[in-house]
């Protein structure tokens, strides 16, 4: 299917500082989820969406990024030695997978900013924003679906999920209205990380956006808000709010979302995905029954 998105802006200039030490010298997107670094499935879910035109908007943790998303002609030359085709598979994997570009960030001041450095890149046109703390599972195609709704309705189009109202807080929160689609929203409000207990519904944006390029002046022109950053949510809620059709709209997602962002996520991330495998689920599954009744009492 074609898409007039063909590009796709990934921020990767966090600092990691959750994942401290581990995150010393290692950027958190590098980080494995099971054996893949967290980033690798983001860029694998943007190439099966058909967009393999990837930017990092990268910080201080450029060069693993960019020897992750290379050839590695030493390594690469000692298993083709050693004839090892199955290893060698693994290391061409993220090689040829994306026509990855870099820009840097320069100062973090905050994910509508990382953005804002994707301006030229996309040069004038629609495109997907991909945060890498959340893995969609490949099995769901939340990504196509949101290119579908922007294609039909020439919108701006952000990921939404029902969240536990104890965790809104940790998220953008947006109020919506109902559209003819079961699975189609137009958003009226949106708010960043809520004071706990005054979220205005349950409904969480997801690391997932499609934008179109209406969002770069907004942008410019958006003020540091949570956290002293500027943010894209805030950016979306002037275009929301600025149109009465509504220029904003929120595909729910009911599927499978791994979150990696902080530890626990992390680790819990890395046993759902292992115990799907299935090079390593029936071993996993089975130990788990036996290590669950530890607990026990
Ligand atoms: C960002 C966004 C937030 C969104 C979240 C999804 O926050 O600012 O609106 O709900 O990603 O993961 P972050 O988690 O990067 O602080």
């Amino acid at each position: 299917m074609r898409h007039t998105v063909t590009k796709v802006v990934i921020p990767a200039a966090g600092l990691g500082t959750r994942f401290l030490p581990a995150t010393k010298a290692l950027p958190k997107e590098m980080l494995p989820v099971v054996d893949k670094p967290a980033i690798q499935y983001v860029v694998e879910e943007a190439v099966r969406a058909g967009l393999p035109d990837v930017l990092f908007v990268t910080g201080r943790n450029k060069n693993a990024l960019e020897n992750h998303f290379d050839r590695a002609t030493e390594l690469e030359s000692i298993l083709m030695r050693k004839g090892d085709e199955e290893r060698l598979s693994k290391v061409a994997e993220s090689t040829g997978l994306a026509n990855v570009h870099y820009v840097r960030q320069g100062d973090p001041l905050g994910l509508g900013h990382a953005v804002l450095r994707s301006q030229a890149h996309v040069a004038g046109n629609s495109f997907a924003v991909l945060l890498g703390d959340d893995i969609i599972d490949e099995r769901d195609h939340l990504l196509e679906r949101m290119l579908q709704v922007h294609d039909q309705r020439d919108t701006n189009v952000v990921a939404l999920m029902e969240v536990d109202p104890s965790q809104a807080h940790l998220y953008g929160v947006a109020t919506v209205e109902a559209t003819e689609e079961d699975d189609v929203v137009r958003v009226r409000g949106l708010v960043e990380k809520p004071e706990r207990g005054t979220a205005p519904s349950n409904l969480a944006v997801v690391g997932r956006y499609v934008l179109k390029p209406e969002i770069f002046p907004v942008l410019e022109r958006t003020k540091p808000g949570r956290g002293g950053e500027i943010q894209l949510t805030d950016a979306l809620l002037t275009l929301a709010e600025d149109h009465s059709d509504g220029r904003v709209h929120g595909v729910i997602f009911r599927g499978r979302r791994y979150d990696t962002g902080d530890r626990l996520d992390y680790i819990k991330a890395n046993v759902q995905l292992a115990a799907e495998r299935d090079d390593l689920g029936p071993g996993l599954r089975a130990w788990l029954r036996e290590f669950v009744q530890t607990f026990e009492d």
